[in-house]
């Protein structure tokens, strides 16, 4: 069997690490491994399969001879460095939103688009975290019985703000006991018993940067430009695991019986969905998994064909690391590296 050389740039950050540990789960073919960050990082160990690597900041000739680059190390560092990797003969599989909307650069959700990888010309993106997790619970449903509209309202945890924001929810909540003041440092708000209505920026539209890429991405990894989605995007104080409360609006009728059906055959989900027995998915259960979980599923009677839902999955495995290691394994597979 071929095996690969490998670099993930954004190694010590919390989607970097979590790649190294499901890279090493999944037993991805690697030959060489090469574990990139910024120069403060540089000599840094980390663990693969029991092997201790040094972090080497980034370069343009730690690209020399790598097969596959996982990126996760922001959109400014994608936009430097993914166009030299690639020049180096390497295909990049990019985390940050830097590519994502680029018309020559597919953006993919194995469950959902596996075949659009196959027209790469050299980066492939991974969605936004909240966005990979709905279209894969969403995607089943609308090639049933097409989805009009989508509402989701989302409860994001802190690790999808980076290794920063894991410590800030540690160190404001400690603070908070201990009678002593502390402000995040990677959060725009208090996070410690609280919760924030911001993720990124805010836009013209009042929308903001996240709420925007669940719009955009959905309608391109789904391949429905006409769904119409209306998201507003919440940071909550849980560390790993994002859930997002969804409603839809499908053209045909669909009752709760038939969306579970549809989800229970569906790639990628788990149905946990018998709520009189309190049995409905939570973060804290989720964290740590790979896949996306579905539960209280019910009509939406505030419209006709409306459903909802209840969709959480871990954002540094399905959300980021998961579907990039996913994306490099449909490359193997399709004999595209
Ligand atoms: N967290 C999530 O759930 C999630 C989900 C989907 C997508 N993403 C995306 O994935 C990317 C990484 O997110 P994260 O949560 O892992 O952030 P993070 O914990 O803050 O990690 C950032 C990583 O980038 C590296 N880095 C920073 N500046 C650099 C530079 N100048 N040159 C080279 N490397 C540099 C850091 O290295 P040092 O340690 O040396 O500073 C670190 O390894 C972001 O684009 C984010 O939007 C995150």
């Amino acid at each position: 069997m071929k095996h690969y050389n490998i670099a993930i740039l954004g190694a010590t950050g919390a989607v970097g690490q979590t790649m190294i540990k499901v890279l090493e789960e999944r037993e991805f073919p690697i030959d060489e491994l090469r574990l990139l960050a910024s120069p403060r990082s540089a000599g840094k160990e980390l663990e693969y399969m029991g092997v201790k690597y040094k972090v080497e900041p980034v370069s343009p000739e730690a690209f020399e001879g790598i097969d596959i680059a996982l990126f996760s190390a922001g959109g400014s560092r994608s936009k430097e460095w993914a166009p030299i990797a690639v020049e180096k003969g390497a295909v990049v599989i990019d985390n940050s939103s830097a590519w994502r909307m680029d018309e020559n650069v597919p953006l993919v959700v194995p469950e959902v688009n596996p075949e659009d990888v196959k027209w790469h010309k050299g980066i492939i993106a991974n969605p936004n975290c909240s966005t990979i997790q709905m279209v894969v619970a969403l995607n089943p449903i609308h090639k049933a019985k097409k989805i009009k509209r989508v509402i989701v309202s989302t409860y994001q945890a802190v690790s999808g703000a980076g290794a920063k924001a894991i410590r800030d929810l540690e160190e404001e909540t400690k603070a908070y006991f201990e009678g002593k003041y502390y402000y995040p440092e990677a959060l725009p708000q208090h996070i410690a018993f609280n919760v924030i209505p911001h993720i990124d920026v805010f836009l013209d539209n009042n929308y903001t940067k996240e709420e925007m890429k669940m719009v955009n991405e959905t309608r391109k990894i789904m391949h429905a430009p006409d769904i119409k989605v209306s998201p507003t995007c919440v940071r909550v104080p849980v560390f790993y695991g994002h859930s997002e409360s969804i409603v839809i609006e499908t053209e045909e009728p669909i009752t709760p019986e038939e969306a579970r059906e549809i989800l229970k055959e569906a790639p990628g989900i788990i149905l946990e969905d018998d709520p009189h027995n309190n049995l409905y998915p939570m973060p804290i259960e989720a964290a740590g998994k790979d896949e996306v979980f579905v539960g209280r599923i019910r009509e939406d009677f505030s419209f006709d064909n409306g459903l909802a839902m209840w969709v959480v999955a871990d954002n540094l495995r399905k959300g980021a690391a998961t579907n990039a290691v996913q994306i490099a394994e449909l490359l193997v597979e399709y004999g595209l590296v």
